[in-house]
């Protein structure tokens, strides 16, 4: 039977990304595939770029309500909000599996419908680890790479909240962009040079590295970056020697209930250097946030939220993005592509391939859990 894979818009606002770019279209046709491709208008890849390839079917956005109950709906991020009954398989990052805000309500039109969720932050390998994890290394650069904007910000126009933040086309501009910016935040201060410190949690992994890979880049001298992962963090928090870090990012996967690493009591103070917060996990609805503090999201238009705090006076600003890749679409797109086409090809296998039963077992259990949480109820 032909596989039929359907690339969905994405409703999100400013989410530029796609799962599938079109070079690799490419590939799915040439295994057998029947791809459709809906219309975006914020997609990086422009409509024309997947119309010019033979084959693809080009749809309205939006119009995978109406696809074949056997397609694959593969999109990026969570779907419009809606009570309707899903009928289809749906590949995506669904955050509905950890008592996220509304996660019962996404599970329940899958229920009704009788379709399913093939989360892909639950692809995994028989080691438990993700397979399709392009992302993560982008979401630690690009966070970083927020946070030391912010920090810019603060120094050369501390009266005025940051401005929006456009995607970039290709990285080697955000990272001109960033050293310009430091350059200037140095001349503010009447310095040759002056970069801030930076605490990275989580370091050892994706995000966290990204974030190193970002902060090396944009010049700051290894002396300058402490990283710490659960060596560090084992005798529990909250870490008073964050406040002697001017930039603090969080890129740890919170897996069960921790100590919080920082709290607004312990940033009460004017005794602090610590003046931009990155929550790249940015676990802002789940009740063991580590940062309970970051309790919603900002976003690239909005990049800071100013905390309020009773005594200190000195700024203290919070990013929370939960979709940091955004600000480099071109190559988180191909990234994640390359990443997620080798277990798409194996899509005509989905009842039989071990990472797509991994998948659709998850899936299985948070949709029993729903059930039974109705039944108590
Ligand atoms: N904001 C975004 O756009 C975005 C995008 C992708 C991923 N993420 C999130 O970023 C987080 C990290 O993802 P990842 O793929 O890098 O995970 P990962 O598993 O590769 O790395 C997590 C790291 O955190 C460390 N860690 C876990 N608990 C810790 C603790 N208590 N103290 C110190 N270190 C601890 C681990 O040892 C590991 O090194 C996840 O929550 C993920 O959902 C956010």
């Amino acid at each position: 039977m032909v596989v039929h894979l359907w690339l969905r818009s994405e409703p999100k606002a400013n989410e530029r990304r796609s799962a599938l770019s079109p070079e690799k279209c490419k590939d799915l046709l040439s295994a057998g595939f029947k791809v459709t491709v809906e219309c975006s208008r914020d997609r990086v890849f422009k409509d024309e770029e997947y119309a010019r390839i033979s084959g693809v079917d080009m749809v309205p956005e939006g119009s995978w309500v109406d696809a074949p109950k056997e397609a694959f709906i593969l999109g990026i991020k969570e779907l419009a909000k809606s009570l309707t009954p899903i009928p289809h398989t749906h590949i995506y990052f669904a955050h509905a599996y950890n008592n996220q805000n509304g996660w019962a309500e996404v599970l329940n039109r899958f229920i009704k419908g009788g379709g399913r969720i093939l989360d892909v932050e639950y692809m995994t390998d028989e080691y438990d680890r993700r397979v399709a994890a392009a992302f993560p290394p982008l979401a630690g650069f690009a966070g970083m790479a927020v946070g030391i904007s912010a920090w810019c910000h603060q120094q050369t126009s501390p009266q005025i909240t940051m401005p929006a933040m456009k995607p970039y086309s290709h990285e080697s501009l955000l990272i001109e962009d960033l050293k310009m910016q430091l350059q200037g935040a140095a001349k503010t201060k009447g310095l040759h040079e002056c970069y801030p410190r930076v605490i990275i949690i989580g370091a050892l992994g994706r995000c966290g590295k990204g974030a190193i890979d970002l902060a090396q880049k944009a010049g700051i001298p290894s002396s300058c970056i402490a990283k710490w992962d659960m060596k560090e963090t084992q005798p529990g928090g909250p870490f008073e020697e964050i406040l002697q870090y001017d930039i603090f990012v969080n890129c740890i996967n919170l897996m069960k209930k921790i100590p919080p690493f920082m709290t607004r009591k312990v940033l009460d103070t004017d005794q602090r250097k610590l003046s931009v917060v990155v929550d790249v996990s940015c676990d802002v609805t789940n009740p063991n946030n580590p940062l309970p503090f970051c309790d919603s999201v900002t976003s690239l238009h909005q990049p800071c939220r100013t905390l309020q705090l009773s005594n200190s006076t000195k700024p203290l600003d919070i990013v929370a993005i939960d979709n940091l890749p955004s600000l480099l679409p071109r190559e988180s797109s191909i990234q994640f592509a390359d990443s997620i086409m080798p277990y798409l090809l194996k899509l005509p296998e989905v009842k039989t391939h071990p990472v797509w039963v991994r998948a659709g077992r998850k899936f299985d259990e948070k949709a029993a859990e729903v059930l039974n949480h109705q039944v108590k109820c």
